[in-house]
């Protein structure tokens, strides 16, 4: 923290080697090391500057994804720096407690970036999640579990073959930059903030056991009530927190089942659907520090009406393309006015899988095809999977940062898809 307050991070996107698998040397980027990048945590409320570094060979941004921030800090395709350069975005944390992340966002670039391992997380903690008794000892019952799949070629180096429709799918799992990683548990609740940070994967998350969990958090924060499940599905970019409890002397794996990607015929098994992987494994000590359990009651959420919105969109997602527009960075594909609640009906009019993210703020989604979503999407999203030919009607608030020269982005989040244009630009102004 530095005088006026203001609590300072540094990254340095670098490149180097990881030795994933004994004896192969992978060449790999990170920031303040050689894969992936520290947890930066901050508290709403507080003003961050990050200061940033970047010493690969070629330009780079960083974006916040899920952070509510002005545009001109966003880290999009816009706010590049130079090999040797430097940026150093400031603003004040303004939103609830949540796991966000960062990663590149270079035009064409962010899925070669993020693959190569740019990317961390970044926790917003606020003194109401603080005071709840749920597992919050980073490291020993609050862990971060970055979940990425990856393809080694036979000198090592990490590929973006077997290309599905969807993008790169790797044939193994690494958490935190690990392959074949264990956790030794001395709680007997373990919370477990899962990022999907692969580039195209979708998951389907459970345990060996088929073990109940408890989903407390999506993408923007904490949900009302815990949500009681077996399996949650993950899209590119989502981040779940789930509370899970263990028994003393046990072992039970956190593992990635089929995932029902709502794709008919051979579409969900060429594009990951079809495909299980073991993620963790999760080893209790012989005795266990005892946990209080989850709390009923988590937070209360402010429900945004689709009947307030001033202006509703409708986004079609066909052909690498929104609206039948591929992405240009001199285009304004939307003017939000600033103040106004919207409403953002979008449809995956393929037949195969993409998913959907917004910049700047925070959704709801109001219907899935006109009913009510599942309760385990029933919070802040910034992040959906869209199966094919189904209508989400999103629902938003814009209550600040306007800026007609800085424009935020939307678009799919299987970086491939997001690389090939299928991307837009709004301004709040
Ligand atoms: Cu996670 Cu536009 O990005
Ligand atoms: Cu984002
Ligand atoms: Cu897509």
């Amino acid at each position: 923290v530095d005088a006026d307050g203001t609590r300072v991070f540094e990254l340095t996107a670098q490149s180097g080697s990881t030795e994933f698998h004994p004896g192969v040397t992978t060449p790999t980027w990170g920031f303040n090391g050689t894969y992936l990048g520290p947890t930066l945590v901050a508290h709403r409320g507080e003003r961050v500057r990050v200061d940033i570094d970047n010493e690969l060979a070629e330009p780079t941004s960083v974006h916040w994804h899920g952070m509510h921030l002005p545009a001109e800090m966003d880290g999009g395709p816009h706010q590049m720096i130079e090999p040797g350069g430097d940026w150093s975005p400031s603003w004040t944390i303004d939103q609830p407690a949540a796991t966000l992340w960062y990663h590149p966002h270079p035009h064409g670039e962010t899925e070669e970036h993020v693959r190569h391992g740019l990317a961390g997380l970044f926790y917003v903690q606020d003194p109401e999640e603080d005071a709840l008794p749920l597992p919050q000892e980073y490291g020993v019952d609050d862990l971060p579990l970055i979940v990425q799949d990856a393809q080694f070629n036979s000198t090592g180096e990490l590929k973006g073959t077997n290309m599905g429709f969807v993008g790169a799918l790797g044939d193994e799992i690494l958490v935190n930059g690990t392959a074949g990683p264990y956790l030794d548990v001395s709680t007997e609740l373990v919370r477990l903030r899962l990022l999907n940070a692969s580039t195209a994967r979708t998951y389907s998350f459970g345990f060996s056991d088929d073990r109940g969990f408890d989903l407390v958090a999506s993408d923007g924060g904490l949900l009302e009530q815990p949500v009681p499940l077996e399996h949650l599905r993950l899209s590119p970019g989502e981040r779940a927190e789930i509370v899970v409890r263990l028994v003393p002397g046990e072992t039970t794996v956190l593992r990635s089942v089929e995932p029902d990607l709502g794709v008919d015929g051979d579409g969900g098994a060429r594009n990951g659907g079809a495909d299980k992987f073991d993620v963790l494994e999760l080893r209790a000590a012989t005795t266990l520090e005892s946990a209080a359990s989850v709390p009923t009651t988590l937070t209360s959420i402010e429900r945004l009406d689709p009947t307030d919105a001033a202006t509703t969109r409708e986004l079609e997602l066909d052909g690498y393309a929104i609206n039948g527009e591929s992405m240009d960075m001199n285009r304004i594909d939307q003017v939000v006015t600033l103040g106004d609640t919207e409403v953002w009906n979008v449809v995956n009019d393929m037949d195969r899988p993409h998913n959907f993210h917004i910049h700047d703020v925070q959704f709801q989604i109001a219907s899935i095809d006109g009913s009510p979503p599942p309760p385990e999407l029933g919070g802040w999203k910034d992040t959906i999977y869209l199966p094919p030919q189904r209508r989400f009607e999103l629902v938003m608030r814009f209550d600040d940062y306007a800026s007609a020269e800085h424009p935020f982005m939307y678009h799919c989040h299987l970086l491939w898809h997001e690389d090939l244009g299928m991307m837009g630009q709004f301004v709040v102004v």
